[in-house]
């Protein structure tokens, strides 16, 4: 593998341990506001020191994220089509590579749509992204079954997607989480990451996390189980610690009400506050969850990690 698409790649994917928090907050792209994405610069900015990498637009990222913070970044290029429309599998390239790298991208995103009116269409367009991608070292991701394929959420369909995406010269998969995962990664020769879906409630969603690195996920690209939480920081934490930490469930859902009652909810007044989950007083939380520590614009900092597992 050509050596800077290799140094890009272990940007989003740390190359020790194989694993990746991503957050994604690319939903505006069809689906316009999202609930608690309305104001993208208010939602990713406390949630960035935790992540690996941002996935999102770039109308997203040079509105929304300070280009002093060294967040690596996953851009989105294809679209055009919107949540109202006629069908959302019709999608083409809508940012070039000339403009990702300008935006000193790491890693591209597209959707594929296969069995939809437009697999045809979306999977030539991620031969030609990769073609293009690979001439300048640029590793692309490919996002499987979203929309409407995403009622067609079971191991047989998600092979069929995750392993065409690498046929194709995917480095990466995004799919979604389903029984018989073990399936979906072990027939995909690239790494895959999991998005989390529609809002479950944190434990289940720490579930999910926990039941997909368990089948050999490489990560997670979530976004709604995290920004849509009343507690967005406790539960990235949280994922992450599972990813990156080795946590169980448990000891993750004891993270997030540790951390959740540690600090008020966000974005809304003190009598609409909810109450935070109830932490059990005897059960503490593993103190090694790899959060990524405070960082300030302009200097990028070490990751307290366990010595074995070095993240940036
Ligand atoms: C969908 O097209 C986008 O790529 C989203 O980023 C993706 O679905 C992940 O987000 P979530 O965890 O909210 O499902």
């Amino acid at each position: 593998m050509d050596w800077g698409l290799k140094n890009r790649l272990a940007r989003i994917i740390n190359p020790i341990n194989g694993k990746a928090v991503m957050l994604a907050v690319d939903h505006g792209y069809f689906l316009g506001p999202t609930e608690s994405l309305e104001v993208p610069r208010k939602t990713v900015r406390p949630l960035l020191k935790y992540c690996d990498s941002l996935m999102l637009t770039r109308g997203v990222l040079r509105t929304s994220v300070d280009a002093n913070f060294p967040v690596p970044i996953v851009l989105r290029v294809s679209g055009g089509s919107s949540i109202i429309g006629e069908d959302l599998s019709n999608e083409k390239i809508t940012t070039s590579v000339k403009e990702a790298i300008r935006l000193n991208a790491s890693a591209l995103a597209m959707s594929i749509f296969v069995g939809a009116k437009y697999e045809h269409n979306s999977l030539v367009n991620l031969g030609n992204l990769v073609n293009d991608a690979e001439e300048v070292g640029l590793p692309v991701l490919a996002v499987t079954a979203v929309g409407k394929e995403l009622e067609k959420r079971d191991a047989r369909y998600l092979s069929l997607s995750c392993r065409i995406a690498a046929e194709f010269g995917a480095h990466m998969v995004k799919t979604y989480y389903c029984e018989n995962f073990e399936k979906v990664v072990s027939t995909c020769p690239v790494p895959v990451i999991i998005a989390g879906g529609p809002k479950l409630e944190e434990r289940k969603a720490l579930e999910l996390t926990f039941n997909a690195i368990k089948s050999g996920a490489a990560g997670v690209d979530m976004g709604r189980n995290i920004w849509q939480s009343k507690y967005p920081v406790p539960m990235i934490r949280a994922v992450r610690a599972i990813v990156h930490g080795n946590s169980n469930v448990e000891q993750a859902y004891e993270l997030f009400k540790k951390l959740c009652s540690e600090r008020p909810a966000p974005q809304t007044t003190p009598s609409q506050q909810p109450r935070p989950p109830q932490q059990k007083p005897t059960s503490q939380p593993k103190q090694n969850t790899q959060q990524r520590p405070q960082q300030k614009p302009q200097k990028q900092v070490q990751q307290k990690i366990k010595p074995k597992i070095q993240t940036k």
